[in-house]
């Protein structure tokens, strides 16, 4: 079972929804903070531990500096992102560029900012090294295939798009070599919002064994594997965080049977993580507009789908909470939706909640990651504010709303 708490008192959220225009996202910062320092700590073992936050997850240069301070990298996977990596002060390998269907622009830019690239393809050594040039190290992504099964939600491996085939992956480092890389990292994906700790021990198992055969076919002593993002979040009531202190521990077993006795002891471990470094601790603070009964009870609120596309996108959960009324029963099933003309711009479908009226405020929890990242401007919705509630209490607007300026903007050319 997880909780599901406000940052601040109903009373206080009440007041900010007051003060602030709804709909906006709200951050824990110290929430946030706590965070990074406990998967640290639970991989303290780890030779140069470290996790590139996953900026597509909240590309906000508040956000991103908070990682830079507490010794994140970042994980890049386009130009912009790479922009906003260099602008939190991030350099060279703090910098890890994972992309795909590279433009040859973006490769350059990687390039000069010497970020750890990570290429998605066996073709991609030649394109990178006629674009860019070839880097002394170099990663590359493994795509299992039907040696592994992907979690639920990012599917089976051999229908996905990404990373280099099992039989492609000794030749690319071979390739590589030739080109002139003297590091090399290996780096996989297989999951998202994966709850399940094995699933994670699983991964580096198959990532040692894969850094081993490496090393045994070519002679090359692979760095690093980066096992990629993918740790879920409890979005639902009775669901439960990941215990990394658990995964780390069996993780650490492996490696002492596998990596320590071998040629590549010093091996480090690195993951890419967004959603459970900054997820649970985004609040999508919204006003309902309307209560209406049609064939169903429908509460309609300020923010729409172009704030949080999740549950349409996905079906996905997420916790909700009515401001003011915690004490209040819950006897009402509402479909809580916003106003894009799309019948899918739910919230929730038939959730429990208690009687709602006109003028509330509804939190949405847990959109600190892919939550306004994902956000866009279908029916000429404009995005909202972004908002950090800082570790002395202050609460500090990081992104200001759009405007219709904004939405015309690229009209006027
Ligand atoms: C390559 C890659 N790394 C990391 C992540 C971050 O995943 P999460 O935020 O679920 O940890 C993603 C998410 O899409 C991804 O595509």
């Amino acid at each position: 079972m997880s909780q599901k708490t406000l940052p601040l008192s109903h009373s206080g959220m009440a007041a900010l929804a007051d003060t602030l225009p709804t709909p906006f996202h709200l951050y824990d910062e110290e929430a946030i903070r706590q965070q990074i320092r406990a998967f640290k700590e639970a991989f303290s073992w780890v030779p140069d531990f470290k996790n590139y936050y996953a900026v597509k997850a909240c590309p906000n240069p508040a956000i991103i500096k908070i990682m830079a301070e507490e010794g994140f990298g970042a994980d890049c996977s386009s130009y912009p992102e790479l922009l906003l990596a260099r602008d939190a002060g991030m350099r060279g390998e703090d910098i890890m560029f994972t992309s795909n269907d590279t433009p040859a622009s973006e490769y350059v830019a990687a390039k000069e900012l010497d970020a750890v690239i990570n290429l998605d393809d066996i073709t991609h050594i030649d394109f990178l090294n006629e674009v860019a040039g070839f880097p002394e190290l170099i990663s590359f992504r493994y795509n299992p295939g039907s040696g592994r099964t992907g979690n639920a939600i990012i599917g089976n491996p051999v229908e996905a798009k990404y990373g280099v085939r099992e039989d492609q992956l000794i030749e690319c480092y071979r390739k590589a070599q030739e080109k002139g890389a003297t590091r090399f990292g290996l780096h996989t994906m297989v999951a998202s919002n994966e709850l399940e700790g094995s699933y994670i021990v699983e991964t580096a198992r198959m990532l040692f064994t894969k850094a081993l055969e490496i090393h045994q076919n070519t002679g090359i002593i692979v760095e690093f594997v980066n096992l990629g993002g993918g740790i879920g979040i409890p979005y639902s009531l009775d669901q439960e965080a990941m215990d990394l202190e658990a995964v780390s521990r069996d993780i650490r077993a492996l490696y002492e049977r596998m990596i320590v006795p071998s040629a590549l002891a010093g091996l480090n471990i690195v993951f890419e993580c967004g959603r459970m470094v900054t997820g649970p601790f985004g609040y999508l603070v919204s006003r309902v507009l309307h209560v209406t009964s049609k064939y169903k009870e429908y509460v309609g609120l300020d923010a729409s789908m172009a704030n949080l596309m999740r549950p349409a996108l996905y079906g996905a959960y997420h916790h909700i909470t009515v401001v003011n009324k915690e004490e209040a029963v819950k006897d009402h099933v509402y479909d809580v939706t916003g106003s894009l003309c799309e019948n899918n711009d739910k919230f929730a479908i038939d959730r429990t909640l208690p009687s709602i009226e006109e003028g509330d405020v509804v939190v949405i929890h847990d959109t600190g990651a892919h939550g306004h990242a994902m956000g866009f401007n279908y029916n000429s919705k404009l995005r909202s504010a972004e908002y950090l509630l800082k570790s002395d209490g202050e609460v500090q607007m990081i992104r200001r709303a759009e405007t219709i300026d904004d939405l015309f903007a690229t009209l006027k050319f």
